[in-house]
């Protein structure tokens, strides 16, 4: 395996690791919030803290992107840049449900090149390597063959911080509603896209997501064979934080039925970040 990814790995592990212990203690927890909806917990940056201390330590000109501490090192010019969400899914962990995650991506010259997601409560790792597939544990991973959308698994997430996009998102989900098998929301991105590598979901779309939140997902979905835009099926979701996923017969048709719901405040968001990146 890369050096790289294995470095990933063990950091990875070595947060989910600080996750789990604190999971067993919730009501000890320090919690405070950034804004409406949006908490952070001691958990986060223990996690964060670790993570880069293993990063930092072995590649030291890397620079690093992460959630609770921002960015560190030339992140314009770095060739290496790591993207770090330390605890994907925090609303959960708070609430005692189990499905939160450590999300770590690299990305080499511009492009995403290595991916982890780590569900520490059942041990899942999620790996993938540019050009070299998508994993889960070793097992290799495919999106699904399944292209009719009435057999379909759908995933999203529900805006509920920043309620911009709120009336388009809802279009959306009256539209995709009758025509798919269901819909989850389970409340960590990297997980849900994850589940569309792994071929449990058939597609998932969300607005307003991080690029920490996404990036090793992104990477895990393309090394399965899947496909990944913004919602008019452009390359500025990391930017733009708007994403439709899914198997690339599932992506095509729920970009069809997403396309007369856009607003244009979603459409110049997409400009500014197509102009961004
Ligand atoms: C959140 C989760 C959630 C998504 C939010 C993210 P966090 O990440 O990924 O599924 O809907 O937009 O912010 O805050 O728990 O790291
Ligand atoms: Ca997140
Ligand atoms: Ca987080």
């Amino acid at each position: 395996m890369h050096p790289m990814l294995n470095i990933a790995i063990k950091a990875a592990r070595r947060a989910g690791d600080i996750i789990i212990q604190a999971s067993r203690n919730l009501d000890l927890l320090n919690i405070s919030k950034k804004s409406r909806s949006d908490y952070v917990s001691e958990v986060d940056r223990a996690a964060e803290d670790a993570i880069i201390k293993i990063l930092h330590d072995t590649y030291p000109d890397h620079a690093i992107l992460a959630e609770e501490s921002g960015m560190r090192g030339d992140i314009v010019n770095a060739e290496f840049q790591w993207i770090i969400d330390p605890l994907d899914g925090t609303t959960n962990f708070l609430h005692g449900l189990p499905q939160y995650a450590v999300s770590i991506a690299l990305k080499h010259k511009g492009l995403l090149n290595k991916a982890v997601v780590y569900n520490p409560s059942n041990n899942e790792l999620f790996t993938a390597s540019r050009g070299g597939g998508a994993y889960l544990n070793n097992q290799r991973l495919r999106v699904s063959k399944r292209s009719r959308l009435e057999d379909c698994l759908i995933g999203t997430g529900i805006p509920f911080r920043d309620l911009t996009h709120l009336e388009a998102y809802l279009k959306i989900f009256k539209d995709i509603i009758p025509r798919v098998a269901g819909i989850r929301r389970p409340g960590s991105a990297s997980l849900d896209l994850s589940s569309v590598a792994a071929g449990r979901y058939d597609g998932f779309w969300e607005i307003g997501l991080a690029p920490w939140d996404m990036a090793a997902g992104c990477l895990l979905i393309q090394e399965a064979g899947g496909l990944v835009g913004d919602l008019e099926g452009n390359d500025s979701y990391l930017e733009s934080g708007q994403i439709l996923a899914g198997n690339p017969k599932v992506f095509a048709q729920l970009l069809q039925i997403i396309q007369p719901h856009l607003s244009q405040a979603l459409i110049e968001n997409h400009r500014a970040a197509q102009k961004r990146r």
